[in-house]
């Protein structure tokens, strides 16, 4: 086989077979195929599309193309969960000890962020000492006895998904539906659990700027979780302004620790809600939503949803005093109000600048070496619907500089705009792929 003859077969819109997909992508992982070549590829790829089988077939090749985690020594339907991300999305610091205090084991591999602000990891280390630098050991542990456990992506997991990710950030390549798809469900279907839950978003903060394309993608992963035997379930969320209300690494463990006491903004804790309760029946710990949700409600009535967050941190080297006290998490030094300069409805936030005001204030990384402040972010005050007054509090900066927060601060009230007329609160949850 030649990759020259396959690149110009999906070049002229052709079909990939099985054999071609396994063997380009064994060669590339190995080496044998240049970037090049490949990058040529994802661009044929990005242009031409691949049929459902193709991207089934491109997704086990790469899921096969590493190592595989067998959690089979875990007692009980492992669930795993997913989300495709976007501004303020913190779901997985509530959600996981959530679900896992009403009996789920979670055994979840997580990353670090390119991005606004950090990925769960980072956000998991605004508790002091918390590490996810853990042996599979230890993590297969640690889900038997408390059971929840996150470990760093290992190097090993779906190797190809790992260069081939690298490749299409540089040569714009990402945003393919079925590129996006077969990357995602690789590792998890490398990942080992039984079953998984997806939340895929959409808006201006999201890959997926429209829901058609939301939808698209939500099918398309649920039938290659069910084709590989996976018990699998999507949600389609609007990502058109951000999650809640904090946006930054330790403001958003604060935010998921009052969602742990039943405190925390409405929107945030529907989503959470409704992901447990599909994690909750896909665990076949609940067999309707409406037990779930009761399940869940309890769980955080009685305080044992936070005390499984204190018991997870605790067991990874954090300590449990800052999740019953989260002002002594990462505090940054400067605090500064956002005031709206017009008065209207709000219409509209551009929820990806959102984002980038984090990032400017030093809540992401740029790079993959970029260092991260985990102190920095926004808490939004007002949102979509919502009626302003000139001068009332759009949002609390919270900065470590000077400089940052002023360009941070104008970037800000450039991403909100108004109406005189009365605009309807935007719906979170805008539907589900079963
Ligand atoms: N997240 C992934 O893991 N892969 C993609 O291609 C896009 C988002």
């Amino acid at each position: 086989m030649r990759m020259y003859d396959l690149i110009m077969e999906k070049r002229n819109g052709g079909k990939l077979s099985e054999e071609e997909i396994r063997w380009m992508i064994e060669s590339y992982t190995s080496g044998e195929i240049p970037d090049y070549q490949m990058a040529a590829m994802m661009m044929a790829v990005y242009f031409r599309g691949m049929d459902e089988e193709e991207t089934r077939n491109l997704t086990i090749a790469m899921a096969e193309s590493g190592e595989r985690l067998d959690l089979s020594a875990i007692n009980g339907v492992k669930v795993d969960k997913h989300s495709t991300g976007g501004v303020g999305d913190k779901t997985s610091l509530a959600l996981i000890p959530l679900v896992a205090s009403c009996g789920i084991p979670v055994a979840k591999m997580s990353g670090r962020g390119l991005g606004h602000t950090g990925g769960t990891i980072d956000k998991l280390e605004s508790f002091r000492g918390f590490s996810t630098g853990i042996s599979t050991e230890t993590f297969i542990n640690n889900v038997n006895r408390i059971g929840i456990a996150i470990m760093g992506q290992t190097a090993n997991l779906a190797l190809a998904d790992k260069k081939l990710y690298a490749l299409r950030d540089v040569t714009a390549t990402v945003d393919n539906l079925s590129l996006i798809a077969s990357s995602i469900m690789s590792k998890k279907l490398a990942a080992g659990a039984d079953a998984i839950v997806l939340d895929v978003k959409t808006g201006s903060g999201a890959f997926m700027k429209t829901q058609e394309d939301a939808f698209a993608l939500a099918r398309e992963m649920v039938k290659i979780g069910k084709n590989a035997g996976k018990y699998t379930t999507a949600l389609v969320t609007d990502m058109d302004q951000p999650l809640g209300l904090a946006v930054g690494n330790a403001l958003e463990v604060k935010e998921a620790i009052d969602t742990l006491k039943g405190e925390g903004p409405e929107d945030f804790t529907e989503l959470v809600k409704e992901l447990g309760s599909r994690m909750l029946i896909a665990g076949q710990k609940a067999e309707t939503i409406n037990q779930a949700e009761e399940m869940l409600a309890r769980s955080i009535a009685e305080g044992k949803a936070l005390d499984k967050l204190a018991d997870f941190v605790e067991a990874q080297g954090g300590s449990r005093e800052e999740v019953y006290h989260p002002e002594l998490l990462p505090m940054a030094g400067i605090q500064e109000e956002i005031c709206s300069e017009q008065e209207g409805y709000i219409s509209h936030i551009q929820c990806d600048e959102i984002g980038i005001c984090s990032l400017i204030l030093g809540g992401g990384r740029e790079t993959k070496e970029s260092p991260i402040d985990l102190s920095v972010g926004l808490v939004l005050g007002k949102k979509a619907g919502d009626y302003v007054k000139k001068g009332e509090v759009l949002a609390v900066l919270h900065a470590n500089s000077r400089e940052k927060a002023a360009e941070a601060k104008a970037r800000f009230l450039k991403a909100y705009t108004f109406s005189n007329s009365p605009c309807e609160k935007r719906k979170l949850i805008l539907g589900s792929v079963e």
